[in-house]
This record gives structure tokens, C-alpha cells and sequence, in this order.
């Protein structure tokens, strides 16, 4: 480590500065804030109730079947205002969850959610043009993952959601519908679920306990973890106050009430003490996580082989050399490729032609041959011919000896006669 050359001095008179916290203030009540809450748990476990309850108002979330072949994420913005403070609260809820035969179905729309806000958080932070003041950040800050009141352990689908959760998000688990379990029962249980979370390597939120105005309380509210919550927005008038309450027939459970249920810690720990750790922690680890894994993911690293730090103008030019050198020798591959085919096809076609010239001559020859053939049997019959003319002649001229011969007899016959 570099020792810096620092030097501390006093100032002789007031400046001013002592009011950058103040200034730090007054800017963020003026931008306002931002919460992202998701709820995850069964169908009916009392999700929305809860957060009517903690927000102490009315989301107007509609009930959702338990016949939905997907899980799905609802994510729903509202505008709160607490004195001069503006809150912009986004209210993600799972529909559905729990109710698919396959489990892995069950908690993977979830995952794809958180990473879906992250991804779409680190474009804005990738563009040129980045508006990050004014960008709605949908980033999850905390999860409420609502267990239900069995008494037993964990069920696999809430352990298998939470460890693929976990390094995602600031995991706040509950034990939903509290008063459905007793008190000696609920104390055995808590510690059950604890032990089972460690044993499996599920990370839950820690509220923090390095800030020393809160560590105290941080600290011992851990130990109450899972908080065991009733959320009901009935009034039920207790001595002579409205208090928010179930009522039954044995009795009645206050919300509010610390000897009935945890509600209340969870409000604490959720809305006045730890929103701004939850909000940085899911920009500090897991969006810098998530982050981190992508921008690995598309080649980029701070160090090069041999340690060598590495810019990100070295890793993006070393990566357009490395796609330019891939795309030529492919495109050298695909040219020799076609060489190869013309000269395959070019052989092909040589072949073609030479059968064709042999068929040429061969037909040529046999041609020829019958040509040849013919002549001879033309001169053969030529032959014939001129020795049939000549017979002809022949037979001709003894033909006229002949009848000359016979009619000098007839002649002489008849001057013999005549003479008789
Ligand atoms: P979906 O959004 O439909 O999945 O349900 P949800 O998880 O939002 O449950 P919701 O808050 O609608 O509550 C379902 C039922 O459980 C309602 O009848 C509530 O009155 C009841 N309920 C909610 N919280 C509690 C609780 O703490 N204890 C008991 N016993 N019942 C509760
Ligand atoms: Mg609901």
C-alpha cells in the first residue's frame, strides 16, 4: 500500500463545509427515494396482506388462483409521502409459486426477474448516453420470503428457492400467519429453520452491525430471525384504542402487539432502520456481483495474463483483433472451400466429358465399320452387276446368231420347197 503525502491542518475560522451531510440531505429528499420489495411465497399465505399492513394502507392486490400453470411475477409502483419524504415503492409478488408440480418451474421465473432488473440497470450503465439520475431503478432490495406455519422444517421448494436466491438478493424470511402456531412450538421452530438454512448454505439478510448507532439493536434483532408476523388490517378496539388485530373467538391477536407476534421488528428493521442498508447492499454486492459475472462473461477482465492489469479499451481492442483473426480465417477457409468444390466439380465434369468423347468414338468406329461394310456389299453388287450386263450381252448376241441361223434355214427351206 502507497503511503499518501497527506498533510492534516486546522483552519482558523468557520467555512462551511461542516453542511455537505445537510446538502447530501436536502438532494435526495428532493430526487426522492426508491424501494423494491418482492414477495415470495404460496398462494393465500397472507403475502399481500403483510404488506397493507406494514405500509398501513390498502395495495388493492386481487387474490390469485392456485390453477396457474406458471409462476408469475407482478410487479406493481406506487407513490407514498411520509412528511416531506417521497417514496416510490415497487411491490413484486409471485403468483402462482408453489403451485406447479415441477419445482424448478416454481422458483426460475423468480431468478430470471431479479436478473432481468440487473441486466436492464447495467445497459443503462453501458450506454453512452446514461441517465442514471432520473432511471427508475426496478433492482429488488429486499425479499420477503413468507414461510408457512407448519411447525415442521423447511419444505425442499423453499430451500431450493432461497439457495438460488441467495447471492441475488437480500433474503428476508417470515413466518407467515403466526398466530396459527403456539408459542413454545414457534420458539422450537425458529430455531429449526435456522439450523436448516446453515446446514444448506442459505445466506439470509444480516441486518448490518458495523454502524454503531444501530449495531445494538441490528444485532440482537438477528437473533430473532425469522420474525413470526400476523398482518391484518382490522381494527378491533382493545381497552379503549383501535388496534390492528384478528379477532377469534378465544381472543385476539394484535399485529402491533411484540408479545404476539414479530410484526412490529420486522417493520423496524425493514422501513426504519435498515432501507438504506438493504438499498446498498443491492447495489454493492449483488448487482456488483451480478455484474461483475457478465462483463467476464463477455471477455472482459482488470487483469491480463501474468497479472498484468488490463484496460478496457486493451481487453476491447485485444478482443476485436482476436474476432477480426477468427473472421479472416473463416473467410479463408470458406475460399479454399470453394476452390476445392470448383476443383471437385471441375473433375466431375472433365470426367463427364471424357466418357462422352469415348462414346463419340466408338460409335464413330462402329459407324465406320458398318460404312465400310455396305461399300463392300455395294461392290459386291456392282460386281454383280457388270457380270450379269455382260452375261446379258452374251446371251443377247448368241440369241440373235440363233434367230439369224433359224431363218436362213426357214429361207433355205422355203426356196427348197419351192423348188419341189
Ligand atoms: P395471493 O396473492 O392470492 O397469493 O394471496 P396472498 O398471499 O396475498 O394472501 P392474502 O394476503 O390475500 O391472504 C389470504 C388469506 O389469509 C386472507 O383470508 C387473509 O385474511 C388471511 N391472512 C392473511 N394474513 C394472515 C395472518 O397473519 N394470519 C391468519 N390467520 N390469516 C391471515
Ligand atoms: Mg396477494
Amino acid at each position: 500500500q502507497k503511503r499518501e503525502n497527506i498533510r492534516s491542518l486546522t483552519m482558523s475560522g468557520h467555512v462551511g463545509f461542516e453542511s455537505l451531510p445537510d446538502q447530501l440531505v436536502n438532494r435526495s429528499i428532493q430526487q426522492g427515494f426508491c424501494f423494491n420489495i418482492l414477495c415470495v411465497g404460496e398462494t393465500g399465505i397472507g403475502k399481500s396482506t403483510l404488506i397493507d399492513t406494514l405500509f398501513n394502507t390498502n395495495f388493492e392486490d386481487h387474490e390469485s388462483s392456485h390453477f396457474c400453470p406458471h409462476v408469475r411475477l407482478k410487479a406493481q409502483t406506487y407513490e407514498l409521502q411520509e412528511s416531506n419524504v417521497r417514496l416510490k415503492l415497487t411491490i413484486v409478488n409471485t403468483v402462482g409459486f408453489g403451485d406447479q408440480i415441477n419445482k424448478e418451474e416454481s422458483y426460475q421465473p423468480i431468478v430470471d426477474y431479479i436478473d432481468a432488473q440487473f441486466e436492464a440497470y447495467l445497459q443503462e450503465e453501458l450506454k453512452i448516453k446514461r441517465s442514471l439520475f432520473n432511471y427508475h431503478d426496478s433492482r429488488v432490495h429486499a425479499c420477503l420470503y413468507f414461510i408457512s406455519p407448519t411447525g415442521h422444517s423447511l419444505k425442499t421448494l423453499d430451500l431450493l428457492a432461497m439457495k438460488s436466491l441467495d447471492s441475488k438478493v437480500n433474503i428476508i424470511p417470515v413466518i407467515a400467519k403466526a398466530d396459527a402456531i403456539s408459542k413454545t412450538e414457534l420458539q422450537k421452530f425458529k430455531i429449526k429453520l435456522m439450523s436448516e438454512l446453515v446446514s444448506n448454505g442459505v445466506q439470509i439478510y444480516q441486518f448490518p452491525t458495523d454502524d454503531e448507532t444501530v449495531a445494538k439493536i441490528n444485532a440482537s434483532m438477528n437473533g430473532h430471525l425469522p420474525f413470526a408476523v400476523v398482518g391484518s388490517m382490522d381494527e378491533v378496539k382493545v381497552g379503549n384504542k383501535l388496534v390492528k388485530a384478528r379477532q377469534y373467538p378465544w381472543g385476539v391477536v394484535q399485529v402491533e402487539n411484540e408479545n404476539h407476534c414479530d410484526f412490529v421488528k420486522l417493520r423496524e428493521m425493514l422501513i426504519c432502520t435498515n432501507m438504506e442498508d438493504l438499498r446498498e447492499q443491492t447495489h454493492t454486492r449483488h448487482y456488483e456481483l451480478y455484474r461483475r459475472c457478465k462483463l467476464e462473461e463477455m471477455g472482459f477482465a482488470d487483469v491480463g495474463p501474468e497479472n498484468k492489469p488490463l484496460s478496457l479499451q486493451e481487453t476491447y481492442e485485444a478482443k476485436r483483433h482476436e474476432i477480426y483473426g477468427e473472421r479472416q480465417r473463416k473467410e479463408d477457409e470458406m475460399k479454399q472451400m470453394f476452390v476445392q468444390r470448383v476443383k471437385e466439380k471441375e473433375a466431375i465434369l472433365k470426367e463427364a466429358e471424357r466418357e462422352l468423347q469415348a462414346k463419340f468414338e466408338h460409335l464413330k468406329r462402329v459407324h465406320q465399320e458398318e460404312r465400310m461394310k455396305l461399300e463392300e456389299k455395294r461392290r459386291l453388287l456392282e460386281e454383280e452387276i457388270i457380270s450379269f450386263s455382260k452375261k446379258k450381252a452374251t446371251s443377247e448376241i448368241y440369241q440373235n446368231q440363233t434367230f439369224m441361223g433359224s431363218n436362213l434355214k426357214k429361207d433355205k427351206d422355203r426356196k427348197n420347197s419351192n423348188f419341189m
